[in-house]
């Protein structure tokens, strides 16, 4: 093993985070995991991975589960097409596979929505092969390691991080004397592959931070950082990265409309963004109460009562919606129902996966709603 590994897996065993998917990474707990954790925090996701698991606990119950009971266990997760294709891959596993996941990442990469990173984190976590997942905090610790001051985020700097991982990487013959002992003795069935992708990960999180943060003091492979040896101080202007792009801004009024303690959802398009998903009715654009007026009787609703909400606003990676709303008392007699589905709060609560965007809006009909 290389010098860097050694120290590197020391310090995880000294140091790594416990996490649920860490102590029994079968497969199916490794990919799951891995789903979740792509653009959500550690934090977020380990409520949401126990109670996907009480409830869809392997591959022949997720295959199997209806699209509102794998939906409501991503409420509130975000990036929605993560789970569709999870149930989708899960089918694919059960009936191309015979149930059991491929153990490569170049087969990993031929089911939906495992990608390059992904298949790398599963086929070295739950399968030891010898393979960097490289992913942000990847990148961001070569560029200090190797003082790297090109941009980041091309094909080439990815290519550079993963030839300097790969050759630094543990051999899968190492198990039976190296750190993959000391991890069995500890109880857990570690192999010094996926450690040492998840050391890196834990790195990321705790000393090698972003931005004006890193821990230089606290890390183990400080000896080998090119930034910090020779440029000491200067750790926090790596990595380059290409300057963001705005995001583009849509403003959206949002309709709480109520007719005693029943309020009106729908779902969204079966295509685009949060597709398939419950909302409250909405409209582009914000609306001033004599256009939500006409708005609102246009869609069957005739209101008795209108109140201005709180505004709110959602960031999603691309765009923000700048909402604006309102709550509406209607007519018991109007035919709102032929457009919208009437649901009181317990079938909200229970049925409906409503995203997170509408968080400010749910908690006017439902005080006590949490996603988890
Ligand atoms: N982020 C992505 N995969 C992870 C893992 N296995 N452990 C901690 N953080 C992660």
């Amino acid at each position: 093993m290389s010098e860097f590994s050694d120290k590197l897996l020391a310090w995880y065993q000294a140091n790594r985070r416990v996490l649920p998917w860490r102590e029994d990474p079968t497969p199916y707990h490794v990919w799951l995991s891995e789903i979740m954790l792509q653009q959500t925090r550690v934090e977020a996701v380990r409520e949401y991975y126990n109670r996907f698991l009480i409830r869809l606990p392997d591959v022949q119950a997720l295959a199997e589960a209806p699209e509102d009971v794998y939906l409501k266990l991503w409420e509130g997760l975000g990036y929605y097409s993560r789970i569709r294709n999870l149930h989708k891959a899960a089918q694919m596993v059960v009936e191309e596979y015979g149930g059991k996941l491929p153990q490569s990442a170049e087969e990993l990469m031929k089911l939906p929505g495992i990608g390059r990173y992904t298949s790398s984190a599963i086929a070295s976590i739950a399968f030891g092969q010898k393979i960097p997942a490289v992913d942000g905090n990847l990148l961001r610790i070569f560029s200090r390691l190797q003082s790297y001051e090109d941009n980041i985020k091309t094909p080439a700097a990815l290519k550079e991080a993963s030839s300097f991982y790969l050759s630094r990487m543990p051999d899968a013959a190492a198990d039976e004397t190296s750190l993959d002992a000391a991890a069995a003795k500890n109880g857990r069935p570690g192999n010094s592959r996926g450690d040492f992708n998840q050391a890196l990960m834990d790195l990321g999180t705790a000393v090698c931070l972003p931005g004006s943060r890193p821990a230089c003091e606290k890390c183990p492979v400080a000896v080998f950082c090119r930034i910090h040896n020779e440029k000491p101080g200067r750790e926090m202007t790596l990595p380059v990265m290409p300057a963001r792009k705005e995001r583009k801004v849509e403003p959206l009024t949002v309709f709480i409309i109520r007719n005693g303690e029943m309020t009106a959802v729908r779902k969204r398009p079966a295509r685009g963004l949060l597709a398939g998903l419950y909302e409250f009715p909405n409209a582009k654009g914000t609306l001033e109460q004599d256009d939500a007026v006409k708005w609102l009787r246009k869609h069957g609703v005739e209101p008795l009562r209108i109140n201005r909400l709180c505004s709110a606003v959602h960031v999603f990676t691309h765009k923000e919606w700048h909402m604006t709303g309102y709550e509406v008392r209607i007519d018991p007699f109007c035919d709102a129902a032929d457009h919208f589905i009437m649901a009181d709060p317990q079938e909200i609560r229970d049925k409906y996966c409503i995203p997170s965007a509408f968080d400010a809006y749910l908690a006017c009909i439902d005080p006590a709603y949490r996603h988890l």
